[in-house]
């Protein structure tokens, strides 16, 4: 097993002093339940070493991180209104899947409270949930934190842990299944995003199964 790197403790710093950061986590701090808050500072530490491991980049996925669940402490009603407000267009999905709309108005809260600008940092946000059939790698990290930071306590949170550090497409597969799994089971919708990212994180890991072996 490949052993994962060790984050650089001056990187850290770095990382933990950044303005932007220290404004976000104060606000996650005071709006979010402690569980969640907990959970977000966890969803950073493993994106932060995914980060290391597949050489991304180290601020997109600590503000990223920090970000995902920012609207998380929103009620249903409040969510709609808020992307009414912000002028998001929701699918018929989201429209009828309140859970959904906590990464796309997350990514609105992002731009209105504290600036962020960086379409990488953006997309990730709106991506956390769902899934996309076009995820860009911190896009990918924060999939994966997300559902397998070590406070995730549930057997698919473990087998994605152990094939993270690995090969991400992999665990980007793993994360999609579980939750393809789980909607059919509670008989909901599942958003073709979701569909797609299945498809494409299947079609990655195949192709390099099949790549050929360096003599
Ligand atoms: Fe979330
Ligand atoms: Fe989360």
């Amino acid at each position: 097993m490949m052993k994962k790197k060790k984050n650089d403790p001056a990187e850290k710093k770095e990382v933990f002093e950044h303005p932007q950061a220290i404004e976000i986590e104060k606000y996650i701090k005071k709006r979010l339940e402690r569980k969640r808050y907990k959970h977000v500072l966890s969803v950073r530490e493993m994106a932060l070493d995914l980060a290391k491991r597949y050489d991304a980049d180290w601020q997109r996925g600590n503000l990223a991180a920090l970000l995902h669940d920012c609207a998380k402490w929103m009620s249903p009603p409040e969510l709609y209104e808020a992307a009414a407000e912000y002028g998001v267009q929701l699918d018929e999905v989201e429209r009828e899947n309140a859970s959904l709309l906590h990464a796309i108005v997350g990514a609105e809260l992002a731009v209105a409270l504290f600036s962020v600008s960086d379409p990488e940092i953006l997309s990730a946000i709106r991506a956390h949930t769902t899934g996309n059939g076009s995820m860009t790698l911190i896009d990918k990290i924060l999939y994966v934190a997300d559902f397998a930071e070590p406070k995730r306590t549930h057997e698919g949170a473990s087998l994605v842990r152990k094939c993270a550090y690995q090969e991400l497409n992999r665990a980007v597969f793993e994360v999609t299944r579980y939750k393809i799994e789980e909607l059919l089971t509670r008989g909901t919708p599942i958003h073709p995003k979701t569909i797609d990212a299945y498809n494409s994180a299947l079609r990655a890991i195949t192709e390099s199964a099949n790549q050929p072996t360096q003599a």
